[in-house]
């Protein structure tokens, strides 16, 4: 079943009905300034950080779900109804939401009013513009009153929702002409306020939130709208919001607009003040005063589209098949960039309180946004490094204010230290700017340990090298890419938390996905090295990954498929000697890339086994069978109910790895197979089971073992969104840039007949065309550029200000 449908030339997805199985969200803003906005005008916006400086108030976890957002109601005589059908619920004559790049409108009629929403953050702006339309369809004059309302956050957004005794005695507001003003804790220690403005004169206003709701009221029926009278209350103390009222007077066809603005203003310690406990009130005049016309607004919003036209059209394909062109085309590359925005911090499952930027999270995510915006890639690259420690090992995770280590999280999570040659390699090979290996990056944020950025790799690859185990494979540490396998933990306290309390000192397991993925970006290492003439480097470095895919050969192998580990004890981890969890993806996924034991068989053998043992119908799933029961020495992996998360669910970070590892087999049927099985556009007809976005991914799919094949959870926010366009772009069509040009080599389904992608790279634009007459998978039988044949499959970096055409011949 669907709840709406793609609009791939506007690219929206608009939805129809608004009982989605979710909240289906949104993202608005780019930069500093940021909203979320569900399909019912659910959301919340903040500045720069979603716990820090949060503006306005979302309930999560609410029943029902989805309260708080930015509403607006109308009063049509007796009836009350909102455009976004929530808050008010009454059901409506038309409704609509189109969720865009970076903007949501909504539209919906009722009694011949037909109301329209548009919601966006203009470019390098700090505020939330909502653009109203009211117009008359009906035959009679109407009178309605329009009220609008948001309900302002105390800053903070984790002591917002817990600190109540001091909480309900703060809020403070201003109101100045249609201006209201929340102001809380500005007469002490912050230098930032929130205004919500409308573009003209008002009748009447509310502030407090019991005045304009009543005491035993929800969002759906406040008090003053089912009253048609505002009370023009001032808060004093608690719960302060922002709700203008206006009086409409519609001809018939007549209609009218407005234009409110949610914006955030940050002061000087010596401006704040306009006189004794007055706020200074001109930079939010300046705000409103640039967008207070609706020609104003839409120079803003053709301004946001071309934004997106330009970051989009580095890589626009055309491949016959819509549910794929719209993935590549719009929103796989759209959801990259909001990850590299978010990181994991707000989405409908993150609450923006709990989690900072992820060190191996953002160098994965960089791969889905670096063709996009690589000079922000190259700051993200050395934000991250400075967090990092000289022995190579690095904090789990960072502040985005700060930008400093986070310490309650520590470290030793033994992988992260990898993520840093994926990232910084992709950048040099998307821009050719080897520059960035020379920059002095701080070890540990303190500038007197500074070193050129290649230092940091080193301390990456030889961090792995120092830490060995017993087998010669890599010590795990905390755990590696999967968080909830935590070997050395041996957790009996309900209290602590698995990722941060009670590891061994002497944690001896070790991790076959370390093994594989310090392989790969050994390779990168080395590769990365004789690029720029650093022979010795390169062979010492290639000593150490041929000894350990000896140790991979030696000691971890199970007969079908690699092993995940040794643990603790050093007992076997993803073998047939064991009851449950005898097999797992992440090292099938990066043995395979590694290409160890590919001469014996060994890859073809472990991903016959994946399809064999862990694929289903809605994905991969992370390990078969799951467990059944709380494993001490396996940690949070067995926590969860055998189906979910880690444990058994379709994890879908990981199902790329393991496409990547089928197109080295050459096997293009069975990689687009895995991609469209969790691919969000192919699984629209099935929302209903789904329950989440069409057109974004998800973290997880509940797996086969699960009580409910194929639902959803965790969307959005997921190196999922970097690694499936990674692995479409790069690996299934196949279009990956190297050092030295673009590596066209696709490895896609037999019966395509080709497929056509314009690519922008380091300036110049390539309009490919493959052709793939007599239907292989894999195999770039001729090459030619400007009609000119080439010897292999590289199309060299050619001069600027030209458009090229490249013709690849399958065969
Ligand atoms: C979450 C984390 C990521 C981790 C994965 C597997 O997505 O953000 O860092 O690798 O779970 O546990
Ligand atoms: C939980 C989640 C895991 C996530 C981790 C981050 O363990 O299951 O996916 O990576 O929290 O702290």
């Amino acid at each position: 079943m669907k709840y709406g449908h793609f609009d791939d030339e506007n690219r929206e997805y608009v939805i129809t009905n608004p009982k989605t199985p979710y909240p289906w969200i949104n993202y608005l803003g780019n930069e500093d300034f940021f909203s979320l906005t569900s399909n019912t005008g659910g959301g919340y916006t903040f500045y720069k950080d979603a716990k820090f400086r949060r503006l306005t108030r979302y309930r999560y976890n609410n029943v029902p779900v989805d309260n708080g957002g930015k509403y607006f109601y109308i009063k049509d005589g007796d009836t009350v109804w909102s455009p976004s059908w929530k808050p008010a619920q009454t059901a409506l004559d038309s409704y609509e939401c189109r969720h865009g790049m970076s903007y949501t409108k909504f539209k919906g009629s009722k009694d011949g009013i037909v109301t329209e929403v548009l919601q966006f953050i203009p470019l390098g702006f700090w505020g939330e513009i909502q653009q109203v339309t009211v117009k008359n369809t009906s035959s009679e004059t109407k009178k309605i009153k329009l009220f609008s309302f948001v309900e302002w956050c105390l800053w903070n957004a984790e002591d917002d929702m817990t600190n109540y005794q001091r909480n309900l005695n703060t809020g403070e507001v201003e109101i100045e002409d249609s201006v209201l003003y929340h102001k809380t804790e500005f007469k002490e220690r912050r230098n930032h306020y929130a205004f919500y403005s409308v573009n003209q004169a008002i009748d009447g206003f509310d502030t407090d939130r019991e005045s304009f709701m009543g005491m035993y009221n929800g969002f759906d029926a406040p008090e003053a709208v089912l009253n048609g009278q505002p009370t023009n209350s001032v808060a004093h103390g608690w719960s302060p919001i922002g709700s203008h009222y206006i009086e409409i007077e519609l001809q018939p066809g007549q209609e009218k607009q407005f234009v409110f603005m949610l914006g955030y203003v940050e002061l000087e310690e010596e401006n704040k003040w306009e006189s004794k406990a007055v706020i200074n009130k001109n930079p939010a005049k300046e705000m409103i005063a640039k967008y207070d016309s609706v020609q104003k607004v839409q120079v803003a919003f053709d301004e946001l589209k071309e934004y997106w036209d330009q970051l989009l059209g580095k890589i626009q394909i055309d491949s016959g098949e819509d549910k794929l062109d719209r993935m590549v085309n719009i929103w796989n590359q759209y959801q990259c960039m909001v990850t590299f925005n978010m990181s994991r911090s707000a989405s409908f499952f993150e609450s923006g309180i709990g989690r900072g930027m992820g060190f191996r999270d953002s160098n994965q995510d960089l791969i889905g946004f670096v063709h996009q915006i690589p000079e922000r890639a190259r700051e993200r690259i050395i934000d991250i490094a400075s967090t990092q420690f000289e022995d190579g090992s690095c904090y789990h995770q960072y502040q985005p204010l700060t930008k400093k280590g986070n310490a309650t999280v520590g470290g030793d999570f033994n992988d992260d230290p990898l993520w840093l040659i994926l990232s910084t390699t992709e950048y040099i090979k998307e821009t050719g700017d080897f520059s960035l290996l020379d920059e002095l990056v701080p070890f540990d944020n303190d500038m007197s340990k500074a070193k050129p950025h290649f230092e940091h790799l080193k301390a990456s690859f030889y961090h792995v090298v120092n830490n060995l185990g017993s087998h010669n494979l890599p010590l795990i540490g905390r755990a590696d890419w999967n968080d909830c396998l935590n070997l050395n933990c041996f957790s009996k306290d309900p209290n602590e938390s698995f990722q941060t309390t009670g590891n061994k000192k002497d944690g001896k397991a070790e991790s076959l996905m370390i093994a594989g993925l310090f392989v790969v970006y050994g390779k990168e290492f080395v590769n990365l090295c004789l690029q720029i003439g650093k022979q010795e480097e390169a062979s010492k470095a290639q000593g150490h990954i041929d000894q350990m895919i000896a140790a991979v050969k030696e000691d971890g192998w199970d007969g079908d498929w690699y092993l995940r580990a040794y643990d603790y004890y050093g007992n076997k981890v993803g073998s047939q000697e064991n009851e449950e969890g005898k097999i797992f993806i992440e090292s099938q996924g990066w043995c395979s890339m590694a290409g160890i034991g590919m001469e014996e068989g060994m890859v073809e053998k472990s991903l016959n086994a994946v399809k064999k043992h862990l694929d289903c119908d809605y994905g991969i799933v992370l390990n078969s069978p799951a467990f059944s029961k709380y494993y001490i020495e396996y940690g949070e992996i067995s926590t969860y109910p055998a189906g979910y998360k880690e444990n058994g669910g379709i994890f879908c970070h990981n199902n790329p790895w393991i496409m990547i590892g089928e197109t080295l087999l050459g096997r293009g049927d069975q990689a687009y197979e895995y991609y469209t099985k969790i691919a969000p556009s192919f699984l629209e007809d099935i929302s209903e089971l789904h329950k989440v976005e069409p057109y974004v991914y998800c973290q997880m799919i509940a797996g086969k073992e699960a009580v409910k094949p194929g639902e959803a959870k965790n969307s959005w926010l997921s190196g999922t969104a970097s690694w499936n366009f990674y692995t479409i772009t790069q690996y299934i069509l196949g279009v990956k840039p190297t050092y030295n040009g673009l590596l066209i080599n696709p490895c896609i389904p037999k019966a395509w007949d080709g497929f056509k992608i314009k690519r922008v790279f380091r300036g110049v634009t390539y309009h490919i065309e493959v052709k793939n007459p007599v239907h292989v998978c894999k195999g770039v039988k001729e090459l030619f550029v400007n009609g000119e044949k080439m010897n292999g499959n590289i199309v060299p970096v050619l001069s600027t200000n030209k458009e090229h055409t490249v013709l690849v011949v399958l065969g």
